[in-house]
């Protein structure tokens, strides 16, 4: 894979395909932490003399320009990262993109708006899609893709684009790739994964793919309820993926074949229903054992013998990929298991990955500082996908 240092830069305009898909409160960023991740690229075109065109998706608009998905916010926020101003095209290929790119001057940058206002991004269509890369590529001379985020995905910007114009990976993605490298060709064990979030039916791929590779699987979050329920416990009204059950039961069986530790919760915080997370007014959590469940009562967090049992067996660990949250991390009655799993891989010796996505904003909005784990990743699916060992369009585009 060719990096930035394969191109020359000078004098020619570079779109940069980053993955700029922050959170966002109206036009507030509640998490910044994708735009700080691609500032290191763009500002090393920059200062090459590059004309740096940068753009990216934000969220899930449906084909056309809806002002919640603007990208105008995120241009404001990188342009106070960057120490410079960030010009903003109001579309991704008409006249203010054309306008915009044709008043770069180098060293400088813009951005275009959301990708995905234009239905030729994500569509299924290879001739559409390609009508929409078309279009990018006369906006630029080169193409560096460090999207990392978004590499899973084969849309045009991601995966037609680079197929048109010289290309190169950025920083961000070759680091990226280097780092879930270890995870694959050479880990180091025990190999310890934490999965948690809403449903196990996000995560099939990857627990498929680590029961021949990972030592000890803990499993927290939404989707611990069905591992639970599979496993005959009750679970009063927490989420249950019913359809998912057998495919469940067959991963316990096969793991205590393969001699792999699959960890589950012993313990929950629960409560009669979900917790109002805008609020974030105080509820009546109580801490229940999963051999004693009441049926009116919801899980939505591992419980502290849980957490204890959970911390042990990443202490000793040499290897940790973390991808999900415990519980309901954004209230804080029930952020305690996903801080102590946070604090137990930063308390073990192991080299610690953070899947990005949820598990990355909870390490920051839980204040613990970042640069002590190992790698923060800031790709949600496209890290899963990649240890299911999947082929990213957006890393095979960059191959050639
Ligand atoms: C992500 O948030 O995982 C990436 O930005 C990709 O977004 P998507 O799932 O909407 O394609």
């Amino acid at each position: 894979m060719r990096t930035i240092d394969d191109l020359r830069v000078a004098g020619q305009r570079v779109f940069v395909r980053a993955d700029l898909n922050v959170p966002l409160s109206g036009d507030t960023i509640t998490d910044d932490g994708r735009i700080r991740a691609a500032v290191p690229t763009i500002s090393r075109l920059a200062e090459a003399g590059a004309r740096v065109l940068v753009a990216s998706h934000l969220g899930r608009p449906k084909g056309a320009p809806d002002p919640a998905y603007s990208l105008a916010p995120v241009a404001r926020r990188l342009g106070e990262l960057l120490g410079q101003d960030v010009a903003f095209a109001t579309d991704t290929v008409g006249p203010s993109a054309r306008e915009t790119v044709a008043g770069l001057g180098e060293g400088q940058v813009a951005l275009l708006e959301n990708l995905r206002f234009n239905p030729g991004e994500t569509s299924k269509d290879d001739a559409e899609r390609a009508a929409f890369a078309e279009e990018l590529a006369t906006l630029a001379d080169l193409y560096v893709g460090d999207g990392f985020g978004a590499v899973h995905r084969k849309h045009a910007s991601v995966y037609d684009l680079p197929q048109r114009l010289p290309h190169a990976a950025g920083g961000l993605i070759a680091t990226e790739v280097g780092v879930l490298r270890q995870l694959t060709d050479e880990v180091k064990r025990p190999y310890a994964v934490v999965l948690g979030g809403a449903k196990v039916s996000d995560k099939l791929g990857v627990i498929e793919h680590l029961l021949t590779r990972a030592d000890r699987i803990l499993i927290g979050g939404g989707m611990a309820y069905t591992f639970l329920k599979a496993q005959g416990h009750e679970v009063g009204s927490s989420l249950l993926q019913e359809d998912q059950l057998d495919t469940v039961r067959g991963y316990l069986d096969r793991a205590r074949e393969l001699g792999v530790e699959f960890v589950l919760p012993v313990d929950v915080v629960a409560a009669p229903g979900f917790p109002d997370l805008v609020a974030k007014t105080p509820t009546s959590p109580t801490t229940v054992s999963v051999d004693d469940f009441p049926a009116d009562l919801m899980g939505l967090d591992i419980g502290p013998r849980s957490c204890e049992l959970y911390v042990s067996k990443l202490a000793d660990a040499a290897t940790v990929f973390w991808n999900g949250p415990m519980g309901v991390f954004e209230h804080p009655d029930y952020a305690e298991g996903t801080r102590a799993v946070a604090q137990g891989l930063l308390d073990s010796s192991a080299f610690t990955v953070v899947g990005g996505g949820d598990s990355a904003a909870a390490v920051r909005q839980l204040k613990f500082d970042e640069n002590a784990f190992g790698h923060i990743s800031t790709g949600g699916g496209a890290s899963l996908e990649y240890l299911e060992g999947k082929t990213l369009p957006g890393l095979a585009a960059l191959e050639d």
